[in-house]
């Protein structure tokens, strides 16, 4: 767009806070929600909810402003959006993170998303029945994925799945924000509020078994613990998971809010998507998988399989749905809801890399679509094919756990520090509905960015050299983990030199006044 040239833009209001809630409203919400809050043991929402008000929200206000703000001038990417915050050479290459990382995040993703998929099928043609323990279903899961079967996790029937899904993926990312995105979210969502619905007065209605009711399953999220609250890696987990979830500190609600028009309102639209993010999260993701769990095989077992994420909804859940009446159109209806959860939020992430090949470095849409097509497909095959020597995982962890603070604390010191609040307060409120109440004044300028980076000193200090050294990994699994490690760093470099080049070639463009 250095040449000018119109920016798609949402169509309605509606279509934006389901794009925006689409977007956030992910497996993270029925499945990483579930299994951190379990792993903790009943001391999680406490600093979940802290987190909520301290951190999610007002960086939800922030990054939307970022984006519009940078919208304004022609940028939907975050080196372009940090530019015309902070008028230093080093600022752009801030912005590189906000680019990489939904990029990361989208090339394992998608994978997890098409095993909904396979598992939706599965289950309605009834494929895996007559395995009702969780033994069997973790052999199901591992003959799905082809592992065990030699040097690659290959099996026809994930790679099926995983095609179409990853099709669908490209389909609707190619045909844009208001024609693509928009319109799925617009049926997708109520689609995926329905069947959560569903599924969650299913469980609230399960009768008691061996004494087991609902509420014991319930109390696991709701019973406060509070001998468990001294404990750092339950604070470190229940943060994480807010950012996570709401898809904070990625570079992808910039992008989204890039579309905005510039009077358009952002105060209430950010916190309606937040709201409805932590509804389906707390209220259906909590009400499905957790209570379910716990009736079927008691607490301690629970805790033992909510340590690995996608253990509860892939290998505990089918044992379930097997000794329900209609199990399996119950067991088709979660997977379809982890589909949509899954799908609404991948068709975002390489939004921002597309918008940065065609905002700053020229490139046709068309072109954008097809090289970031190819490239991602390409990016996909290890991860699949390695999936047993954890790359997935590995990805996960730098961009998921590790990155999203990194860029939080970033943005927050760019936005709140250098641009400064005054001016940031203002660009929030512009064109709002109604005025976020003063406090929050404050809370974004000191305690947003001081939380965000003490997390991030934390992980900096206790969690980053044993991982960064790999101490207690497989030795079998190392080059595998320098791999996916070496696509992140690849990915980086490349649009390190994205942004230098753009730079060079077309100065004037980034000295240029507001565009309309
Ligand atoms: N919030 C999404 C979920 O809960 C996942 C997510 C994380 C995401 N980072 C993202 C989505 C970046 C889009 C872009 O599953």
């Amino acid at each position: 767009m250095a040449n000018g040239g119109a920016r798609d833009r949402w169509v309605t209001r509606f279509g934006l806070v389901m794009a925006m809630a689409g977007n956030a409203v992910g497996l993270g919400n029925f499945l990483r929600f579930p299994g951190k809050a379990a792993a903790a043991g009943g001391a999680f929402m406490v600093p979940y909810l802290l987190a909520l008000v301290l951190l999610g929200i007002p960086l939800m206000w922030i990054e939307w402003s970022i984006g519009r703000h940078g919208g304004r001038y022609g940028h939907g990417s975050t080196p372009g959006m940090f530019h015309r915050l902070w008028k230093h050479p080093i600022s752009k290459y801030l912005g590189i993170f906000g680019v990489v990382l939904p990029a990361i995040i989208g090339i394992y993703y998608i994978y997890i998303e098409s095993w909904s998929l396979g598992y939706a099928w599965h289950t309605l043609m009834g494929d895996y029945w007559g395995k009702t323990s969780r033994e069997e279903m973790k052999a199901f899961a591992d003959g799905y994925r082809g592992i065990g079967a030699g040097t690659f996790a290959f099996s026809p029937d994930a790679y099926l799945f995983f095609l179409i899904t990853f099709g669908i993926n490209i389909l609707v990312f190619a045909r844009g924000i208001s024609k693509g995105i928009e319109i799925l979210c617009k049926y997708a969502m109520p689609t995926l509020a329905g069947l959560g619905v569903v599924l969650a007065i299913r469980v609230l209605t399960l009768p008691p078994l061996d004494g087991r009711t609902v509420s014991d399953g319930l109390a696991q999220l709701y019973v406060v613990d509070w001998s468990k609250l001294g404990d750092a890696g339950v604070w470190i987990s229940a943060t994480g998971q807010v950012f996570f979830s709401l898809s904070l500190g990625f570079g992808m609600i910039h992008t989204y809010a890039s579309y905005l028009k510039k009077e358009d309102d952002i105060v209430a639209s950010g916190l309606t998507a937040a709201s409805t993010n932590e509804f389906v999260e707390v209220i259906l993701g909590g009400t499905i998988a957790i209570p379910a769990a716990v009736i079927f095989f008691g607490v301690a077992e629970m805790r033992t399989i909510a340590q690995s994420t996608f253990d509860i909804g892939f290998q505990t859940m089918p044992v379930i749905f097997q000794q329900l009446p209609l199990g399996r159109v119950f067991g088709a209806m979660w997977f379809v809801l982890l589909f949509l959860a899954g799908l609404t939020s991948s068709v975002a992430m390489f939004t921002p890399l597309l918008q940065f090949l065609q905002d700053e470095l020229d490139l046709k849409r068309r072109t954008g679509v097809i090289i970031i097509g190819l490239g991602s497909f390409l990016l996909m095959q290890p991860v699949v094919l390695f999936l047993h020597h954890g790359i997935l995982d590995e990805l996960d962890f730098w961009a998921g756990d590790f990155g999203l603070v990194l860029f939080a604390a970033i943005e927050l010191v760019v936005f709140a520090w250098i641009f400064g609040m005054k001016k940031g307060w203002e660009e929030i409120h512009f064109g709002a509905d109604f005025r976020v109440p003063g406090i929050f004044y404050y809370v974004m300028l000191i305690v947003t960015p001081l939380y965000t980076l003490g997390l991030l000193a934390w992980w900096l200090w206790y969690s980053f050299p044993g991982k960064l050294w790999m101490t207690d990994v497989n030795p079998a699994d190392v080059p595998y983990l320098w791999l996916g490690r070496g696509m992140i760093v690849v990915l980086l470099v490349l649009v390190a030199f994205g942004v230098r080049y753009a730079w060079r070639t077309h100065p004037k463009y980034f000295e240029e006044k507001v565009q309309e």
